[in-house]
């Protein structure tokens, strides 16, 4: 690759929240045909979080948000737009990101949603990248935030015991780099769609249809499949537009669904666990939220350190599917 002078949108600051109820597996035997041990072996998941009464996406986003913002020591006004990734806003619209302006104060921001369901984050992050080197801003917040209990179908165990809710956010600054990968920010990214195979994994309702929110409805064992053999190919594809391969790599940070999900991929990318940051056991899957929850948990703990090569990739409904590698 030639060195150039090239911006890069860089991570400056990380945040996430989580509501305070936490739920236990144990929980959900008491009103389903189901077991800790069950849901454990098949998903990895122990426990989840689940929003409060009253408790919205755009709270929880706006949490991170502010939780961003103090890790980069910024304030809200030093933003120029908010890009939110969610399947679950607070109304129909506005956009949750516009609530988050609001509730953060970030008055000289604009700022959206996009909605690519479990893929969101990757999708968000993407467009942020798009945003700061195309000029359009220098510094952007993106956030993954979801209330999935609020499209939880309480009788049907194949999913509700699988989802949880949360949010995440990370601050983009555009900076100037050297045009190669050893630069920081986001090196390339890779998204994808089939919207063939939409039955999948949908919510069975919505303002054009049923004029109902509706309910989360999943195949997931042939989410399962497609997943597998989808992720570790975006992966590899994002790594080579930036002229990179699976050993240069130090943390795998991937959608947060399914344990054995997250141990297929990696093996196929040749990569150890000890590589791989993993959130699921406490969070569940928290859809749009579960790439940046674990970025911001990782920071945190200490393991994603400055210059460290990150591959973050996650598939959902759609299907859409993608990647993205950065230098944080
Ligand atoms: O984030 C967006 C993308 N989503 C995903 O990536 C999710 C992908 N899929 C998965 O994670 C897994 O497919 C699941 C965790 C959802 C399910 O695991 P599985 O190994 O694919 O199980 P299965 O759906 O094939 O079901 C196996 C059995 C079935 O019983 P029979 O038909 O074999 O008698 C289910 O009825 O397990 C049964 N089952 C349960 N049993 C106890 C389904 N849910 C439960 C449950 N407790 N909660």
């Amino acid at each position: 690759m030639s060195q150039n002078n090239v911006t890069r949108a860089v991570v400056i600051g990380h945040g996430h929240y989580l509501p305070e109820r936490v739920v236990e597996n144990e929980e959900f035997t008491k009103t389903l045909d189901t077991s800790h041990e069950w849901i454990v072996s098949r998903s990895g998941i122990e426990r989840r979080h689940f929003a409060a009464e009253g408790e919205t996406t755009s709270n929880l986003a706006s949490h991170a948000a502010r939780a961003a913002l103090a890790n980069a020591g910024l304030s809200a006004e030093d933003l120029d737009a908010i890009v939110v990734a969610t399947s679950t806003p607070d109304l129909t619209f506005p956009s949750v990101g516009t609530m988050v302006q609001d509730q953060i104060g970030a008055t000289k921001a604009y700022a959206f949603d996009v909605q690519a369901v479990c893929a969101g984050f990757v999708f968000a992050l993407a467009n942020a990248n798009a945003l700061i080197v195309s000029g359009q801003a220098k510094r952007v917040m993106v956030i993954g935030a979801e209330t999935f209990s609020r499209i939880m179908d309480w009788t049907d165990r194949g999913t509700c015991v699988l989802f949880g809710d949360g949010a995440g956010a990370l601050i983009l600054e555009a900076q100037p780099g050297a045009g190669t990968s050893d630069d920081r920010g986001i090196l390339s990214t890779d998204l994808n769609s089939d919207g063939r195979h939409r039955d999948l994994l949908y919510v069975d309702g919505g303002v054009s249809t049923t004029g109902t929110a509706g309910y989360l409805r999943m195949q997931g064992n042939q989410v399962f499949r497609h997943a597998v053999e989808k992720l570790a190919a975006t992966a590899e594809t994002a790594l080579a537009k930036a002229g990179l391969s699976g050993d240069k790599v130090d943390w795998i940070v991937p959608h947060q669904a399914n344990i054995r999900i997250i141990q297929g991929t990696a093996k196929k990318l040749g990569l150890p666990m000890e590589n791989v940051i993993v959130t699921v056991q406490d969070h569940g899957n928290t859809s749009a939220a579960s790439i940046p929850l674990a970025l911001s948990v990782g920071a945190a703990e200490g393991k994603l350190k400055r210059g460290d090569l990150v591959v973050t990739e996650a598939i959902g409904g759609g299907l859409a599917w993608g990647a993205v590698v950065l230098r944080w």
